[in-house]
């Protein structure tokens, strides 16, 4: 069968042709103004090496659903830094994971005109962070320049962290990879599916279309083992989630005119879905996926509403989707006012999930301008 979305987009395209369409609205929000925060930061970074250990010791695998996240009622944890030019003005986004007992992020911060940088910082509390002063990727590529290295999400596979970026250079933005052993000197990839074509659901068009969008991707989730048929798995995309797969992490496939891994179901998630953070492994051999989605104004949700919510994936006996459940309801949706007004208003991305001391901590970026932090128990 062919995919409504190749059937749409050909009909769209028709009709519209190329266009580029962005729904955001971008406000020159002031975060200085509006939240400074202690900042603790560093020119050197506590030395990880391949033979850093992963994980909490005490980690327990999760189950479907993981519920119960509650935000930080000191949040924001991380503010924009004014005294270094790359996150003067906006700071968000993060990825997490936990290496020699301490939870690290790398984070998204933009400068004043809005070029992204990704950051690093750590905590052995969950909560506290201690931030390198230098950004550890940022724009040195043509295809980077000027929008920079936005987004990450890290996994760390055999002692090599694998790091998305969405690289954008103000025309495409395109998924792109590096590694490291240290999570601070990377070596770059480059585009990770340079010919992939998505579509963008333009739904505050009068005339609702799919319009196609050449060379774009975003926001790659990578499973962090090798699945059954020996490769490893990836979701990505920014309207659809979308699966590619690759047999060593580096080199990554897509059928270009296949299915999306899955469709959109619930009315919070009808403009966009897109990976949160990396999926994670359950109790019963399934993975469990905190996904971002987007309302375009039913069931009550504010249009343009980020929010996030939770699916489970079978990769062995479903590799090419759909998910074999989804939460009915967000599990983290904008609430305070840093999530209500910002760079974007009524923004919650969360992109770092780990667990540490005994909780499962969600990082997520509040405002595109803010870094906060929901907290979860661990399920007996
Ligand atoms: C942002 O707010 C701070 C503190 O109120 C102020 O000093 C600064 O001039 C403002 N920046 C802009 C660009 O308005
Ligand atoms: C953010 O700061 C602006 C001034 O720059 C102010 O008008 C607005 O009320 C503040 N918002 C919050 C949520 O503090
Ligand atoms: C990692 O451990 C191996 C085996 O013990 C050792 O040979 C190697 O030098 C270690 N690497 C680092 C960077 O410490
Ligand atoms: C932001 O960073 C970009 C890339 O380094 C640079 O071209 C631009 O001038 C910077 N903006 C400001 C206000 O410094
Ligand atoms: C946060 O960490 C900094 C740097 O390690 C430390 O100076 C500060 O006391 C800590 N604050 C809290 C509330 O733990
Ligand atoms: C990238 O970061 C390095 C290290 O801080 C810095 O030397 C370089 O100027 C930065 N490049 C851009 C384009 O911001
Ligand atoms: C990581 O190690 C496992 C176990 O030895 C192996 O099966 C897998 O291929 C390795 N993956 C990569 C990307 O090196
Ligand atoms: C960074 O990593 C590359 C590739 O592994 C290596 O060749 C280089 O020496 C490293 N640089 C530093 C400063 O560690
Ligand atoms: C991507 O497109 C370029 C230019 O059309 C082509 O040379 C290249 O073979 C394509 N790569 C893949 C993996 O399809
Ligand atoms: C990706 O495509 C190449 C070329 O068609 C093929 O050799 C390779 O096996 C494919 N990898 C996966 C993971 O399917
Ligand atoms: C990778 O995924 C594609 C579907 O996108 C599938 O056709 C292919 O067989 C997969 N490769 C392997 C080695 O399983």
């Amino acid at each position: 069968m062919m995919a409504p979305s190749s059937i749409l987009s050909a009909f769209c395209f028709f009709l519209l042709g190329n266009r580029s369409l962005t729904n955001a609205q971008f406000n020159n929000y002031n975060t200085t103004a509006n939240g400074t925060l202690p900042v603790y930061s560093s020119d050197t970074v506590p030395q990880i090496t391949e033979n850093s250990t992963d994980n909490d010791p005490n980690y327990i695998a999760p189950y479907f659903p993981l519920l119960g996240f509650k935000e930080y009622a000191g949040n924001p944890i991380l503010a924009p830094n004014p005294a270094n030019n790359w996150e003067s003005a906006y700071l968000y986004n993060p990825s997490a994971i936990v290496v020699d007992g301490t939870i690290w992020l790398l984070y998204r911060a933009q400068n004043s005109t809005r070029t992204s940088s990704i950051g690093l910082a750590w905590s052995k509390d969950g909560y506290n962070f201690t931030r390198y002063n230098n950004p550890v990727v940022n724009a040195t590529e043509p295809y980077e320049h000027v929008g920079g290295c936005e987004d990450p999400r890290v996994i760390r596979v055999n002692g090599t962290f694998y790091l998305t970026y969405t690289g954008y250079d103000l025309h495409t933005a395109r998924l792109c990879l590096a590694t490291s052993t240290d999570l601070v000197n990377w070596t770059k990839y480059g585009p990770m599916l340079p010919n992939v074509t998505d579509v963008v659901y333009n739904w505050q068009e009068p005339l609702v279309s799919w319009v196609p969008r050449q060379g774009w991707s975003k926001s790659g989730a990578i499973l962090n083992e090798r699945q059954p048929d020996g490769t490893y798995h990836m979701h990505f995309g920014d309207s659809f989630l979308y699966f590619a797969n690759s047999t060593d992490l580096i080199h990554w496939n897509v059928t270009y005119d296949q299915p999306p891994y899955t469709p959109k179901l619930n009315v919070w998630e009808q403009a966009l879905m897109e990976s949160a953070a990396p999926p994670v492994k359950t109790r019963d051999g399934m993975w469990l996926k905190f996904y971002n989605g987007v309302a375009t104004g039913l069931g009550g949700y504010t249009p343009s509403q980020y929010s996030t919510g939770q699916m489970l994936i079978d990769p062995v006996n479903n590799p090419y989707g759909p998910p074999i459940a989804r939460l009915e309801t967000p599990i983290l949706q904008p609430t305070s006012v840093h999530e209500i007004e910002g760079q974007v208003d009524n923004v919650v991305f969360s992109e770092g999930l780990v667990q540490f001391k005994g909780q499962w901590f969600l990082y997520f970026g509040q405002g595109d301008a803010f870094l906060g932090v929901a907290t979860a128990p661990v399920q007996p």
